[in-house]
């Protein structure tokens, strides 16, 4: 029997996290099953599977229930005890030795962009259940429980703003708010939750993790290219989120003379070149991006009248966001008022970037070290939960490569090894930050 004790209170006191203090649990005798986490992965991209290979499964529609009932039968038969909260959020809890400790939070998102892959979320989720399993196998007993989270709506491609459930874990938004948020078809979060069945009794937030890891694809070209299996992820890019209308005048396309038109489509253009130029001028750390145009009753004879676009900005640096901001209204205003058409611009969210948690971060290097993969520190070019959940409790996250640093496309790809590597990561890492107390069967 292994005795040993790597809780966050030998992290905090600042011993080097690792695998090594009296135990024996090493690359060797304890790795993840990498067939079972590619099986799961693949056998869950059928719900939401798009004929390109990629997942559809938009947050709470027919495909998440889907999902999320394949989730749930999978946790419980690893014998963990799934709840729900008031956004849907799962937390599937596999016991600790002592209980009155906090359980270690691991896992991601199952819900997919429009057109998305079969990696983002996924492997971060489905990887913290072969985590459980391989700890059932192993017969290892945890000394604080460890915890699997699937969080509701990380992607916001339907509602609003992304990683809306961790946001409000992390009290950035209350229950209320979120639950009345709606999708284009005028749904709320709280019907789309009672139409699955998801909309759960436990209060958001009433839940607390000693510590939350996310493992997930980079969604970017670094890893691949510099040929590292795991990015030790230490910051995350911060987030502001616009939702603009622009108001021309709609007209005929045949009679209406050049000058005279205030063409809300042209002006559009004006817009997104702006929101190009912006970035590039304010680069390398800074992304603009817009990603939805939609005209209203638009016709190929008549010039554009009114359309709603999305716009976003991305930056690691504070300072950097409020600059790309003032360019942006500022380029508004100046096409605005040469267009003489009207631009409404409205930030709806603003997220901050994350420093993760120096100890967690740590304390994945070290497992990652004890593993034997190479690594690079890296920054979060994209959102995830655990940058919420950084703002309420230690966090960090570990990314693999992804093939040629495609994500939000079905065209998303990881290799098994790659996957199984990072999983070894978040396996051993729970182990450090859980601690050990018995592996009767991983020392054999
Ligand atoms: C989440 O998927 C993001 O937009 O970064
Ligand atoms: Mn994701
Ligand atoms: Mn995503």
């Amino acid at each position: 029997m292994l005795q040993c004790n790597y809780g966050m209170a030998a992290i905090s006191g600042g011993t080097q996290p690792g695998l090594s203090k009296g135990m024996t649990l090493t690359k060797s005798n304890l790795q993840i099953d990498s067939a079972r986490l590619w099986n799961a992965i693949h056998e869950t991209a059928k719900f939401g599977g798009t004929p390109k290979g990629g997942v559809r499964r938009l947050t709470l529609g027919a495909e998440d229930k889907q999902v999320r009932d394949w989730f749930r039968d999978a946790c419980e038969a690893a014998g963990c005890t799934v709840s729900v909260d008031a956004l849907g959020t799962m937390f599937a809890v596999r016991p600790g030795h002592d209980m009155s400790k906090p359980p270690i939070g691991i896992g991601s998102h199952l819900d997919t962009q429009p057109t998305g892959g079969k990696f983002d979320g996924v492997l971060g989720t489905l990887a913290a259940l072969e985590v459980i399993r391989s700890m059932n196998d192993a017969g290892i007993e945890t000394e604080a429980p460890v915890c699997i989270c699937n969080w509701t709506n990380e992607e916001g491609s339907r509602f609003a703003p992304a990683m809306m459930a961790s946001a409000a874990y992390a009290g950035e938004y209350t229950t209320d708010d979120i639950l009345s948020r709606k999708d284009n078809d005028g749904i709320t979060v709280a019907e789309a939750l009672d139409t699955i069945s998801y909309r759960g009794i436990e209060p958001v937030g009433t839940r607390k993790f000693a510590a939350f890891v996310e493992l997930h694809i980079e969604q970017g070209p670094l890893l691949e290219a510099e040929e590292k299996t795991i990015g030790v992820v230490d910051l995350g890019q911060g987030i502001v989120w616009y939702n603009g209308t622009i108001s021309g005048f709609a007209s005929h396309a045949g009679t209406t003379p050049m000058p005279l038109r205030r063409d809300a489509l042209a002006t559009f253009a004006e817009v997104v070149l702006a929101v190009e130029k912006i970035a590039k001028d304010h680069g390398p750390n800074a992304v603009g991006t817009i990603g939805e145009v939609a005209i209203d009753n638009p016709s190929r004879n008549v010039i554009a009248g009114d359309l709603k676009f999305s716009a976003e900005f991305r930056s690691p640096e504070s300072a950097t966001m409020d600059k790309l901001d003032s360019a942006l209204q500022s380029a508004v205003k100046d096409i605005s008022t040469r267009r003489k058409v009207n631009i409404a611009i409205d930030q709806i969210w603003r997220k901050e970037p994350t420093v993760f948690n120096t100890e967690i971060v740590k304390a994945v290097e070290g497992a990652t070290k004890q593993l034997g993969y190479s690594y690079r520190r890296i920054t979060s070019g994209a959102g995830h939960d655990a940058c919420n959940l950084a703002g309420v409790m230690p966090a960090a996250m570990i990314f693999v490569p992804c093939k040629d640093g495609i994500s939000h496309n079905e065209l998303e790809d990881a290799t098994q090894a790659d996957c199984t590597a990072g999983a070894n990561v978040l396996l051993h890492t729970t182990l450090a930050l859980a601690g050990v107390v018995s592996a009767p069967k991983a020392n054999t």
